[in-house]
């Protein structure tokens, strides 16, 4: 049985080792390294001073209290947005699951109860950046997202948007 909980605050560490499964899916980054990649600023301001308002995430944990993945969003400004940044009031969705657990319905059970805060929070809507290849992008089409209609077509990743 697989539990999902919101982001407790002695989380933060596996969120990092979730932003670098996430990171990792572009053959560049995985040749820069963990340290490299994750230190990068665009990379790095999705979880940089994690906690600040505005922040929030799920975390999905196995019942031998292995943790599987997450899901998290946050906030940018249109002054220093973020690749996936739609309005400053439109939180940008991050997810990663471990290499072992893929394929099994944990990502579908993050992005429904990331969704469902949202909601609960208020939110109208979420976005997210993926590459036009990355398979995660079905899964986020059978989760309610659509092309966002702000990226240009020969860009090769994708913003897009799920309305609440
Ligand atoms: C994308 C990701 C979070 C999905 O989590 P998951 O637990 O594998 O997803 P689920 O089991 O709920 O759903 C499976 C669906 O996700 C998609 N998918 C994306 N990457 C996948 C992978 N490596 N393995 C299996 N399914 C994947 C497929 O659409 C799949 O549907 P299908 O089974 O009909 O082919 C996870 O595969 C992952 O962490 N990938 C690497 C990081 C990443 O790409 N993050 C998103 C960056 S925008």
């Amino acid at each position: 049985m697989v539990v999902i909980r919101p982001v407790e605050p002695g989380d933060e560490p596996f969120l990092w080792d979730m932003g670098w499964e996430a990171t990792a899916v572009s053959a560049e980054m995985r040749a820069l390294g963990r340290e490299a990649a994750m230190s990068m600023p665009h990379v790095r301001r999705y979880l940089e001073g994690w906690g600040r308002p505005g922040d929030a995430g799920v975390v999905a944990v196995a019942a031998d209290g292995q943790h599987l993945g997450a899901a998290w969003y946050r906030c940018f400004s249109a002054e220093d947005p973020g690749w996936g940044f739609v309005a400053p009031d439109v939180p940008e969705l991050s997810i990663g699951v471990a290499v072992e657990a893929r394929g099994r319905g944990v990502g579908g059970a993050l992005l429904d109860a990331l969704l469902k805060l949202a909601r609960v929070q208020g939110h109208r809507a979420v976005s997210l950046s993926v590459d036009r290849q990355n398979p995660a992008r079905l899964l986020y089409e059978r989760k309610g997202f659509r092309d966002a209609g702000v990226s240009d077509p020969t860009d090769t990743s994708v913003t897009m948007i799920a309305h609440l």
